[in-house]
């Protein structure tokens, strides 16, 4: 399977934003990456439902929604309609995490999880075969720019594993401090799908380095 490139737009310019979804379009990217923060779960805020809504008219690629927002049930729904292909919940912040990931799937979205960096992969074990996608944060949520936690290596194979043992056939997302050198390391360690913010965006040319991403 080739890997997943989803540039997450939380370092995109947002004065300009139509301009970097269109070098997204044109680019070898997968995805598009959008991190909705609430100022709750994580200590910052980001963007929410309208500028999703304005993303889905112009993207022309899947929407890979990450919430970092407590009792994201509320906005199951809401997402949905905004365009969200995918939606990832945080494990952290859902009591019914079985129930959350029916709900998506209800919705007629694939459904995500996310694992904080202190959150074994070992939580996921009795729901793996249930979910399309599972988020490995390899930063602490609510910031982009930040170095990537080593750690993640270990948990990308126990991941993998747990996927082999039970049979289940879901995406390994890492998402953090992703550049061509944590990218290879996590290919190698089994991920399919890399987030990268500000190593894209920060990039003198964008289109180049998710060429060079997709083609670790
Ligand atoms: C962090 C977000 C990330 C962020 C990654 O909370 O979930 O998606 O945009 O940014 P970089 O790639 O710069 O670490
Ligand atoms: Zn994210």
């Amino acid at each position: 399977m080739q890997t997943i490139i989803s540039p997450s737009l939380l370092s995109a310019d947002f004065t300009n934003l139509k301009a970097d979804i269109e070098m997204v379009n044109k680019s070898e990217a997968d995805w598009f990456h959008l991190d909705i923060m609430d100022g709750v779960f994580v200590p910052n805020i980001s963007y929410g439902l309208p500028v999703v809504q304005q993303i889905n008219k112009i993207a022309e690629k899947p929407l890979d929604v990450h919430l970092m927002i407590i009792d994201p049930d509320r906005y199951v729904e809401a997402f949905q309609k905004a365009g969200a292909d995918y939606l990832t919940v945080h494990y952290e912040a859902c009591t019914h995490l079985h129930r959350t990931v029916q709900n998506i799937k209800q919705h007629g979205m694939k459904a995500g999880v996310s694992l904080n960096p202190h959150t074994p992969v070992s939580v996921l074990e009795d729901i793996i075969q249930d979910l399309d996608l599972v988020l490995l944060m390899s930063v602490n949520p609510g910031f982009g720019g930040q170095s990537f936690i080593e750690n993640t290596y270990k948990k990308v194979k126990q991941l993998k594993n747990m996927i082999a043992e039970k049979n289940a056939n879901t995406i390994i997302e890492v998402d953090g401090g992703v550049n061509l050198e944590t990218g290879k390391k996590l290919l190698e360690a089994g991920a399919n799908a890399l987030v990268a913010g500000s190593f894209v965006f920060g990039a003198n040319d964008p289109t180049h380095t998710i060429s060079n991403l997709k083609n670790l």
